[in-house]
């Protein structure tokens, strides 16, 4: 059997397309005998950065850990506050706690959905030592207002491979260090993985080191000059990963057809919000597809209802400053970020990949609209 054949019964919440390419150049390192830090580590990151226009990348065990390695790269530290959206995935914020600094939460746009460049402004204050804007669900924040407050910044790109900024420069390629992830529903995946894109040397050569327990390029491990972890990405990763980007401008065409496909099968549900069009030069790179119920509808209920008529969805996002450990840490509470808590009391990620069928999408649609009554 290979990769392809799975099951065609049930419609998945995401699937990734790997095929005998990925077979060819997964077995090839293998047969190799180079698992980690051989060939395909620099042949991957040079074929992504190539692929985006970007200087340098440096290839990272996940998304995650490129955040953390990006945000110490612009120095954050401890007892710095670093601005960023409630509205995320819970990673955005993390990174930050993972350094002593605080993250500072300000609202969202309600119709882009991302972090809002007025109210980040407000947020600032003498502790402010960078911004980590996110390019939620792949349509890009708006990086030129951001850039006006004269901080450092980096861009959370997880779920914005593809994406085209509102200069028209392909996200990655800006000059802000800025991170991919790799997880398997991701628009590329290499199963779990990520990677930094930046426009320095000196940088990537922090970030490569920092990635591999502090160790210079050209120190044996018998010393290591700094503190470092261990973020390395496998060659069995970067392999996978490189016969994705072979096909990854059909894979994002794919997933700009089932959008559109969504948007026709949605169309006139009264209340439904749907993702925002592209403005102007702006190009989401399509990620997810994440609706907004109308007002009144309880949320839970709706992706039950989904459940049991075979329809898999998921709350998505929920708000990172409501999390547990958020109130817990840092005592936030609901009616701060009123934007983003209506935003994410209402929202649902519907199933969305490069092979869905029109039909499959067809039926996601039929059956919400029954599901509301619309
Ligand atoms: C916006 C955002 N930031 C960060 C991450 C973290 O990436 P990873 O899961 O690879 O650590 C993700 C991944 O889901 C994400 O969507």
């Amino acid at each position: 059997m290979t990769l392809r054949q799975v099951s065609e019964d049930a419609i998945p919440l995401a699937r990734p397309v790997v095929g005998e390419a990925e077979e060819e150049r997964v077995l090839a390192v293998l047969r190799s005998g180079r698992l980690s830090l051989g060939p395909a580590l620099p042949e991957f990151e040079r074929a992504f950065a190539a692929k985006l226009g970007a200087a340098h990348a440096s290839a990272v065990s996940s998304g995650t850990a490129g955040l953390h390695l990006a945000l110490r790269a612009v120095g954050v530290t401890d007892g710095d506050e670093v601005i960023t959206t409630p509205f995320s995935f819970v990673a955005s914020a993390n990174v930050m706690v993972y350094e002593r600094a605080r993250p500072v939460f300000a609202d969202i746009d309600p119709v882009t959905l991302n972090l809002d460049p007025g109210a980040a402004a407000a947020a600032v204050t003498e502790r402010t030592t960078a911004l980590l804007p996110v390019h939620v669900f792949g349509y890009p924040a708006d990086l030129s207002a951001f850039e006006e407050l004269g901080l450092p910044i980096v861009e959370d790109a997880c779920e914005a491979l593809g994406s085209v900024d509102a200069d028209g420069v392909t996200v990655g390629a800006r000059g802000h260090p800025a991170v991919f992830a790799f997880y398997a529903n991701k628009q590329l995946t290499t199963g779990e993985g990520g990677m930094v894109t930046v426009s320095d040397a000196a940088l990537k050569e922090r970030i490569d080191s920092e990635r591999n327990q502090g160790r210079a390029p050209n120190m044996d491990w018998l010393d290591h000059d700094r503190l470092g972890f261990n973020y390395r990405l496998s060659d069995l990763a970067c392999a996978l990963g490189l016969a994705q980007l072979e096909h990854l401008d059909d894979m994002l065409a794919g997933r700009t057809r089932v959008a559109a496909a969504y948007g026709e099968a949605l169309s006139g549900i009264e209340g439904l919000q749907l993702p925002c069009p592209d403005a102007g030069l702006a190009r989401r790179g399509w990620f997810v597809y994440v609706v907004q119920l109308p007002a009144g509808f309880d949320r839970d209920s709706v992706v039950r209802a989904l459940s049991e008529r075979a329809i898999p969805s998921k709350p998505y996002f929920p708000a990172v400053h409501l999390m547990s450990y958020y109130r817990e840490k840092f005592g936030h509470r609901e009616g701060e970020f009123p934007v983003c808590e209506d935003v994410a009391a209402r929202s649902i990620a519907l199933p969305f990949f490069p092979e869905m069928t029109e039909g499959q999408v067809e039926l996601v649609g039929r059956t919400l609209r029954d599901v509301l009554g619309r």
